[in-house]
């Protein structure tokens, strides 16, 4: 039954029951006092979830997609550049979006499943000319987890302005916005948020917003901040309807992530990957990440030689639990397995049990029960009821 499904992708992540409830609640007039109010705190909530008190927060109806374009759109003019380090398909995707408003890019590429070193990244800032640059906390295809502070150290005093794509990271890997001096800082609700997907999340620093108003307008309608600004300083006025429903949903998942306290919150995503990781091994699995560059947030583990992707995949489904398929060079050769959001041990334990199964049933030889057994050394603690 599809509502017994455990969506195990790297996002969107299971969405808790209280969070489903908010969703579930009667939609009302996006000017409605009460709403106001939660679109308000929904907002306070998300920037101090960023660790900042200067941003300016942004909620719009929308998706990560939105918030990458968001980001580029108002920082960077047609003409000027952009540094790109990508670490696979998101990070890629920078150089598209950069493309379609005109704007020039290089791309710092690194191997899939490595992290370009900051080295690399001194060498392009030296000899380049960059409006600003693009990195992607965790990209969601490799599960490669940026150095961003061996980064921002080189970035420190240097003009650039510094785009950060936390859609696979926020709620689940520490990001500093206002220590960091990060000047956007962009995301989405559907991954270590826990919320449903709907909206595009971002931050902007004073240094991006001030760059947005130097410039008389920017080649886009529905994501130039300065016509959201109003809106965010005060929910209560109109531009374009906000999705009422899940703003109300987000507001409760970010009401979940400040009761569990964003330090345990990251604890927990540290504690789970290990988990997670010490059962995948235990079952003779490989990871693809390098072990020096795995974001705690989801795991791209290697098929076994011979294992077909559709036919695993349809295993682990007929087991109760989805998990993704590779992507780019890694498509039919790895899976993607999302450990991140509202998760706990149940969670971790039903989706060790799904892979054991299904690769006892196609043949593979794995030891009962050694996945389980070798997880619970580092299982998180069950949540306070
Ligand atoms: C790192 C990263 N950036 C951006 C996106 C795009 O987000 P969306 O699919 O919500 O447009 C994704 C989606 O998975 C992502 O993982």
């Amino acid at each position: 039954m599809i509502d017994e499904i455990l969506t195990m992708i790297p996002g969107p992540t299971p969405v808790h029951p209280r969070i489903l409830g908010a969703l579930a609640r009667p939609t009302v007039s996006h000017v409605f006092p009460a709403f106001v109010e939660q679109f308000k705190k929904a907002l306070l909530d998300f920037k101090t979830l960023c660790q900042s008190t200067a941003g300016q927060p942004f909620i719009v109806a929308g998706g990560g997609t939105l918030s990458m374009e968001m980001g580029l759109v108002n920082l960077v003019a047609p003409g000027e550049k952009v540094l790109v380090i990508s670490h696979g398909y998101f990070g890629d995707r920078f150089g598209d979006l950069a493309a379609s408003f005109g704007i020039q890019c290089d791309i710092l590429k690194a191997e899939w499943g490595k992290a370009v070193a900051p080295e690399e990244v001194k060498k392009k800032l030296d000899a380049g000319s960059y409006a600003a640059v693009t990195i992607t906390h965790v990209d969601t295809s490799t599960g490669t987890v940026s150095p961003v502070e061996a980064y921002l150290e080189l970035l420190k005093g240097r003009s650039e302005l510094i785009i950060l794509d936390g859609v696979c990271a926020t709620g689940g890997v520490d990001e500093k916005f206002d220590a960091w001096g990060i000047d956007v800082l962009l995301t989405a609700p559907q991954k270590a948020i826990g919320a449903p997907p709907g909206v595009a999340l971002c931050l902007f620093s004073e240094k991006a917003m001030a760059k947005r108003q130097s410039r008389t307008s920017v080649p886009a309608y529905y994501s130039d901040v300065m016509r959201w600004l109003p809106i965010m300083q005060d929910p209560g006025k109109y531009y374009s309807t906000p999705c009422v429903n899940e703003i109300v949903a987000l507001g409760e998942a970010l009401k979940m992530v400040h009761e569990e306290g964003i330090a345990a919150r990251f604890a927990r995503h540290g504690k789970i990957a290990k988990s997670v990781r010490a059962g995948l091994e235990a079952m003779g699995l490989k990871l693809f990440t390098a072990p020096d560059c795995r974001g705690d947030t989801l795991s791209v583990i290697l098929l076994p030689e011979g294992i077909a992707d559709m036919a695993f995949r349809k295993e682990m489904a007929g087991r109760g639990v989805v998990v993704a398929g590779g992507l780019g060079p890694i498509a039919g050769k790895a899976f993607r397995l999302g450990h991140m959001g509202n998760i706990g041990a149940g969670e971790i334990v039903a989706a060790l049990v799904a892979v054991e199964q299904s690769l006892l049933a196609l043949g593979v030889k794995v030891t009962p029960g050694a996945a389980v057994a070798a997880a619970a050394q580092f299982l998180p603690e069950p949540a306070k009821p």
